[in-house]
């Protein structure tokens, strides 16, 4: 792997930026297999230390076709996990054991009897012995020469929560909170995730001859930039990888995009001043010395790194405006464009006045989330907008929540199939997976919110669609895989409907999330539309429904919302009573979806308040997907 490069200044850790997770994963599959096979032709063995989560099993997929298809064995590998959570047998179907079997050890061929996971179904005071037999067991075998990590939000590696120290070792920990609720969706409901899990120590990390931390999507990007770019701390246990000789990051673009290198590539380098790049450094610069764009002069530009700019593109006064048009002219309150007015400088296209307008939203509730206020416009404004909600979104409803309508049903006197419901509740505990019987009850819970949430909008039921893609339904969180039978799905609307807006979301999400594999099977459906005459004329607009918001200088489309309207987007997030409460994204402090998302739209207007624009209570954001990078249009 290559050196990083001189201009890398801020980085404290070499890091290597690959343009999407399946590149990244090739090179150090590629790397753990020159390993493997130097030592086999040395007869001996290699001790390959092994991670959970969604982040490596793109890297197991591609050793495990490196075993199938060019005949690389594991024969010669012993390996060690990172961890397990406590409290539950290796049969849970969230178990580490059960995970590690699934995604790698059924498929290659590693003798059990080198297979290392630390035990969760211990007794809780033979804990300790078992931990420390575990790190007897790893020296045992001469140590760990490669070791994989992912990096939970809570920048954690292993479950070594904030809190760990740079010396610990294998032993039981508590979780924290925000590790919990990321882990809510796969146990079904925040209360199901173990309190506690026995992980290997930083400590014992550390001592790992080689170590690879893979991370990939945008909810990772702010922790990997503190792992990087920070001095090591405590409260970012991953940090402390920066003392080590031989770590290297392994990102994808979306998880690196807060690395200075390029959220500010003008502080590391002589980046060429596209316009795009003077807007993000003019509305930076703006934000930072708290001064309304039409206000910044030559000296702010020199004295913040940006003299090159300023002496290409200045003075100062006429860069300013420069970009405060362009900020200025991406507010509009006609997200699908203004009839009978001039749309030279306007987001949207005036004509057709009447649009037929599709919003894909990967699981109910992503679409009001982030646009409720703007699909309340479309709808007033007269054009045809279709919702279609992608997958059914049944594993995210927590049990409590199908017992309380099979309760409900059954009061009502419906008895069939409520008491078909319960009793299987009542069976199936806290730790197994639902019966199709029940997921296909719990979709139907969320079809109501959705449709409750949408007549808030303004949308009548007969503009809402359900597909249930099938790589939804046949699957679990985290190990999602698109077929064709998806993409054939999505086509049919598509071509049905032939759009001429379409807004859609999850470009640069988490690989394997939802919204992620939502977005291939949209990029795969679109492509065949590309030289359709309607495709010419369909803008496609992305959204974001994860609680990070665009960057301000990448948006493109901003509705402002009025105070009235922040409290019907309120209300319309409120009808998704299922997810109260637990979303993945939702913060350690609680605050609920609506509130979150209510919150980042009025975080956007006060941005553009500061740029020197209009004061507006809040503003949903858009990008287009043709001006995002690999973007087909
Ligand atoms: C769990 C695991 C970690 C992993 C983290 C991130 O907490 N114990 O080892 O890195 O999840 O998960 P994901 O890769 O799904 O984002």
């Amino acid at each position: 792997m290559s050196e990083p490069s001189g201009q890398e200044l801020y980085e404290r850790i070499p890091t290597k930026v690959f343009e999407d997770a399946s590149l990244a994963v090739c090179e150090v599959a590629k790397e753990i297999a020159e390993a493997i096979r130097a030592r086999q032709a040395e007869g001996k063995s290699f001790v390959l230390g092994l991670a959970t989560g969604s982040t490596p099993v793109p890297l197991y997929r591609e050793l495990v076709r490196m075993h199938r298809e060019e005949g690389l064995s594991f024969a010669n590998v012993t390996s060690f996990n990172l961890d397990e959570y406590f409290g539950i047998e290796s049969r849970h179907p969230e178990s580490y054991h059960r995970f590690m079997r699934e995604q790698l050890f059924d498929h290659i061929d590693m003798p059990e009897a080198q297979i290392n996971i630390p035990q969760g179904a211990v007794a809780r005071e033979e804990v300790f012995e078992a931990c420390q037999a575990y790190e007897e067991k790893i020296e045992a075998c001469g140590g760990i020469d490669v070791q994989i990590l992912g990096i939970g939000r809570t920048g954690h590696i292993g479950f070594n929560e904030p809190g760990s120290g740079p010396h610990s070792r294998t032993r039981l920990v508590t979780l924290d909170r925000l590790t919990r609720l990321d882990a809510a969706r796969d146990f079904q409901g925040e209360h199901n995730v173990p309190r506690y899990a026995v992980t290997m120590g930083v400590g014992t990390i550390m001592d790992a001859r080689k170590v690879y931390l893979l991370a990939w999507g945008r909810s990772k990007a702010e922790v990997i930039k503190a792992a990087v770019e920070d001095a090591p701390v405590e409260s970012l246990p991953a940090s402390f990888l920066q003392a080590h000789s031989n770590a290297y990051f392994i990102l994808d673009t979306a998880s690196a995009s807060e690395l200075t290198r390029n959220k500010y590539p003008w502080l590391v380098g002589f980046p060429e001043w596209t316009p795009e790049l003077a807007r993000e450094s003019v509305t930076h610069l703006s934000l930072k010395l708290g001064k309304p764009l039409l206000k910044l002069v030559d000296k702010d530009y020199q004295e913040n790194g940006l003299s090159e700019l300023v002496t290409e593109q200045g003075p100062a006064y006429g860069l300013n405006i420069r970009v405060f048009n362009e900020v200025q002219h991406t507010i509009t309150g006609w997200p699908g464009g203004k009839p009978d007015a001039d749309d030279t400088y306007r987001p949207e296209r005036a004509l057709p006045a009447r649009k037929r307008v599709l919003v894909l939203s990967p699981e109910p509730q992503d679409d009001v989330l982030a646009m409720a206020a703007t699909l309340s416009r479309l709808v007033a404004h007269g054009h045809e907008v279709t919702v279609a909600y992608l997958t059914s979104g049944s594993l995210g409803v927590p049990d409590e929540e199908a017992n309380w309508a099979a309760d409900l049903m059954l009061e009502a006197g419906d008895s069939a199939i409520a008491s078909d419901v319960l009793r299987e509740l009542e069976e199936k505990g806290a730790f197994s997976e639902d019966s199709p019987r029940l997921r296909t009850f719990k979709s139907y819970l969320r079809r109501n919110e959705a449709r409750a949430s949408l007549e808030m909008c303004g949308l009548s039921k007969s503009c809402i669609r359900f597909l249930d893609l099938p790589f939804y339904e046949k699957g679990r969180y985290r190990r999602f895989e698109v077929g064709e039978e998806d993409v054939a799905a999505m086509s049919r609307l598509i071509d049905e409907i032939k759009p001429h807006q379409i807004f859609v979301t999850g470009e640069a999400a988490d690989p394997s999330s939802v919204q992620a594999k939502s977005f291939s099977v949209f990029e795969n459906a679109i492509r065949s539309f590309s030289s359709e005459p309607w495709y010419k004329d369909c803008y496609v607009w992305l959204y974001r429904s994860d609680g990070r918001e665009w960057d301000i200088h990448q948006v493109e489309m901003a509705v402002p919302c009025s105070p009235d309207e922040v409290k019907a987007k309120a209300q319309a997030i409120y009808q998704h009573r299922s997810q109260r409460s637990q979303l993945p994204s939702m913060n350690a402090d609680q605050s609920e979806a609506w509130e979150q998302a209510v919150e980042r739209n009025r975080g956007t207007a006060v941005l553009y308040d500061k740029l020197g624009l209009a004061e507006y209570e809040a503003i949903e954001c858009f990008v287009r997907w043709s001006t995002v990078k690999g973007a087909s249009k």
